[in-house]
């Protein structure tokens, strides 16, 4: 925001109350922020008749209604109300030559090859239980559209078919070895995108180790989104050095996830396989996504899914109708139903049969529910 207004309160409120006004207030149009002492809203531009229609008995919503109320001096616009400005950033001049002067993403991207194929039939529309390192060298260069993925995180998750711990050193080998088979086959202007947790309590910031992996491998860098989880698990526990500067532990309640491009920033693709709707466009460029938790791990017998929600968001902002999407670490197959109910093709590989099998039924759903048989 070029502009805009700051509202505080102290942070008194439930979980509850918080999780739920937060996707509120920023469908409204406010960015949120909150530590264990406050709530901190900036804001310009606030569809205040939309919180009003959506506060029902939240009263951190209630609260922010009253304050908003209280400024006298906005005015209108397509039905929403623009609050006049203070804190007015510096503009900067002559961007365009300072961008030029610094060579932007050109200083580290690498020129891959333009021509891309077509993945071969047998591969395409399957889950396939492998190795990614072994499968991936079967397909051709350049031919996948969009990878989406969150990697086995090293955490000691007790997959079926990996122990899921391993001297960092030996898993970020293993990992990007698969990586480079994954840059290969993607397409030019194809985009990889993987969601990834650090691992913070062994001081591995394994979001920069992996982005810093693509930038020497050349690809460029289109962004970040913080994906918040609202899950305040550890709010009360694990403070590192009790009420001393000696070393507290920070903690978390979001993941990421990073974006990277082959050969170029823009991906080509027919205006009829847009399937994005203005609303959602407007709401999911701001890089910051409230959503909820996966909450069907038991039932699908998994134990680290990323939620459908930032699937779908992920491939409709990122992909076309009938692209490709590939999943190297497919688990229980949160992407490929998602690429499947919206109508992406897709392949998705995971080295456990267990998950690849519930990978399949949760395909075999959608089909039921479009009526048609995909081959899985
Ligand atoms: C974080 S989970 C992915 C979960 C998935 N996003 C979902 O929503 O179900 C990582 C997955 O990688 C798989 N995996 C680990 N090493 C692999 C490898 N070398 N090749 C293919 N899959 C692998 C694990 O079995 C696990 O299911």
């Amino acid at each position: 925001m070029d502009e805009y207004r700051t509202l505080h309160f102290k942070n008194t409120y439930s979980d509850r109350d918080v999780s739920s006004a937060f996707p509120v207030l920023n469908d409204a149009g406010i960015e949120t922020q909150i530590d264990d002492v406050e709530i901190l809203l900036n804001f310009d531009t606030v569809d205040v008749k939309y919180l009003e229609k959506s506060k029902s008995d939240n009263l951190l919503l209630s609260n922010v209604l009253d304050e908003l109320l209280k400024i006298r001096s906005f005015s209108t616009s397509n039905g929403k109300t623009v609050f006049k400005t203070f804190n007015k950033e510096k503009k900067v001049t002559g961007k365009d030559e300072n961008k030029k002067k610094r060579l932007g993403y050109e200083y580290y991207k690498k020129e891959f090859s333009l021509y891309n194929n077509d993945v071969p039939s047998e591969f395409q529309n399957k889950i396939i239980c492998s190795d990614s390192l072994e499968l991936l060298k079967k397909l051709p260069d350049n031919c996948i559209d969009v990878m989406f993925t969150s990697p086995p995180y090293n955490f000691g998750i007790s997959y079926t078919s990996t122990d899921d711990v391993s001297v960092w050193q030996d898993y970020f080998d293993k990992l990007f070895a698969i990586f480079r088979e994954c840059i290969r086959v993607l397409k030019s202007g194809g985009r990889i995108i993987i969601n990834i947790q650090p691992m913070f309590s062994d001081y591995i910031p394994s979001h920069h180790v992996v982005s810093n992996f693509f930038l020497k491998e050349g690809l460029i860098w289109k962004g970040e989104i913080l994906w918040e989880k609202n899950n305040y698990n550890c709010k009360y526990c694990t403070w590192g050095s009790w009420l001393s500067p000696s070393s507290p532990y920070l903690k978390y309640s979001w993941e990421y996830v990073e974006i990277f491009c082959k050969n170029l920033l823009k991906k080509d693709g027919c205006k009829e396989n847009i399937d994005i709707t203005a609303d959602e466009f407007k709401k999911w460029v701001y890089g910051k996504w409230y959503i909820a938790p996966e909450r069907k791990m038991k039932e699908y017998h998994h134990d680290a899914m990323f939620p459908e929600e930032l699937a779908r968001r992920v491939l409709k902002l990122f992909s076309y109708k009938n692209d490709i999407v590939l999943d190297p670490f497919n688990g229980a197959g949160t992407t490929t139903k998602i690429a499947r109910e919206l109508d992406r093709r897709y392949i998705g590989i995971d080295i456990d049969e267990g998950y690849c099998e519930t990978a399949r039924k949760r395909l075999l759903e959608i089909n039921s529910l479009f009526n048609q048989g995909d081959e899985t």
